[in-house]
């Protein structure tokens, strides 16, 4: 009887070990295959939904190949990762994926590459052409019928998400977009707009947490990086940013409910030519939000207009201002080892809600200057605390614990 046991155990085993390497085998699905032409006019939209389907259809890993040439995508993508047997879905681009050159074919449909509901997905390689010139000369001429374009490519509601070394160029609006995610790494990604470009921005994070962007290279004409509402535990280093609007926490304060952000980091990056270094801003509106834990540290500032600010009196275009206080509270910023030039006589700038002050704001050796002279800061609402060097002179409200 043991026996029977035994043995019923062992080809118990048995089987589980065959099914399961049978799972864990690499499926591979080539979108040409598939029956997209590259360098051609024909759409090829439909073969990688078809990959996308096969692979996530297949139990254990699957890779998806987009081999080199340049792929029309003609209408948006959805890859819906609801329902999927895999394990993990590698897409692999070693062509380019080029979005129509007519703004009209897209109009406001959202996103060009858009991954929904995935989990374990990494997409490596390749160019993402956006073809945006068209439709940025529409938005720039002031007419009022330009479509608000598409990003390029997001991330929504997806876990365990890599993206690796992709090339993202001349975005419609957004570049990429993570929003309502967990666990993500970009890494080694170039993203390259002109400076005239609007609204796109480079990397914009929201309602998500433990997102890490490393080491890419951002020229854009909006936000190199924007982070939303909701967003935690988020760390950024080793970015290059210029032309470009910095890297911005918000615009926070546009809905009346929004969503805390907690724990950011931006380290060892460096700012050229941009609007903005680090910027925290807030339209003026009596939101609940609220912005704290935020490290900025050993970042360096190549004729920046406005190295470190904070505004919570957001209001771009300066028309239909809300005009009210900022509810948006803003607490513990520390700002570290930040230095080079301001292309502003203020370099620091903290403009703060008259409601709720800004607080435990420290700066930590800043050596910030204007034309080789010295800069200034402006404080209003603000308190906090300096340590080391403060170059220029903090207009802080001292509160040393
Ligand atoms: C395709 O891209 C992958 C990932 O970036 C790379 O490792 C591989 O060498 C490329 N293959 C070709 C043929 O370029
Ligand atoms: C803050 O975020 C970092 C990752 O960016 C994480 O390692 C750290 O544990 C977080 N800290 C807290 C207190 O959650």
């Amino acid at each position: 009887m043991k026996n029977i046991i035994a043995i019923t155990i062992l080809i118990i085993l048995n089987l589980t070990i065959v099914s399961a390497s049978n799972d864990d085998r690499n499926n591979y699905y080539d979108i040409v295959t598939l029956g997209a032409k590259p360098n051609s006019k024909s759409d090829s939209s439909k073969a990688l939904k078809m990959a996308w389907d096969m692979a996530c259809d297949s139990p254990g890993q699957s890779t998806i190949n987009i081999p080199e040439g340049r792929f029309n995508i003609r209408k948006p993508l959805k890859l819906d990762g609801k329902g999927c047997l895999s394990s993990r879905i590698d897409v692999i681009i070693n062509g380019t994926i080029v979005a129509p050159s007519d703004f009209h074919v897209l109009q406001d449909s959202g996103t060009l590459v858009l991954f929904h509901d995935v989990d374990g997905v990494t997409v490596t390689g390749g160019l993402f052409d956006g073809r945006g010139a068209k439709l940025w000369a529409c938005k720039r001429s002031g007419n009022d019928d330009c479509p608000r374009g598409v990003t390029t490519l997001a991330f929504r509601n997806s876990r365990n998400i890599e993206i690796n070394g992709i090339t993202s160029l001349d975005s419609q609006l957004y570049h990429i977009v993570i929003s309502g995610s967990q666990n993500v790494r970009v890494q080694g990604v170039t993203i390259s707009a002109s400076g005239q470009s609007p609204n796109t921005d480079g990397i914009h994070v929201q309602s998500s947490t433990d997102v890490t962007i490393l080491s890419s290279d951002i020229a854009t004409g909006d936000d190199c990086i924007s982070i939303g509402q909701g967003t935690r535990n988020l760390w950024i280093q080793d970015i290059t940013c210029g032309p470009g609007h910095g890297i911005s926490i918000g615009s926070l304060g546009k809905d009346l409910h929004e969503s805390r952000v907690q724990n950011v980091t931006v380290i060892t990056s460096t700012f050229t030519n941009t609007e903005n270094g680090v910027r925290i801003k807030s339209w003026g509106r009596p939101s609940d939000g609220s912005v704290s834990n935020v490290l900025f540290q050993h970042l360096t500032m190549e004729n920046v207009r406005n190295p470190i600010i904070i505004d919570q009196k957001y209001c771009p275009s300066h028309k239909d201002c809300p005009g009210d206080v900022s509810g948006i509270r803003v607490s513990d910023v520390t700002y570290e080892d930040i230095h080079g030039s301001s292309a502003t006589p203020i370099a620091v700038k903290f403009d703060c809600s008259s409601k709720h002050y800004c607080s435990g704001i420290k700066l930590h050796d800043i050596h910030l200057t204007h034309k080789n002279k010295r800069a200034s800061a402006f404080c209003s609402n603000c308190e906090g605390s300096t340590y080391g060097v403060v170059q220029p002179k903090s207009c802080l409200i001292e509160v040393n614990n």
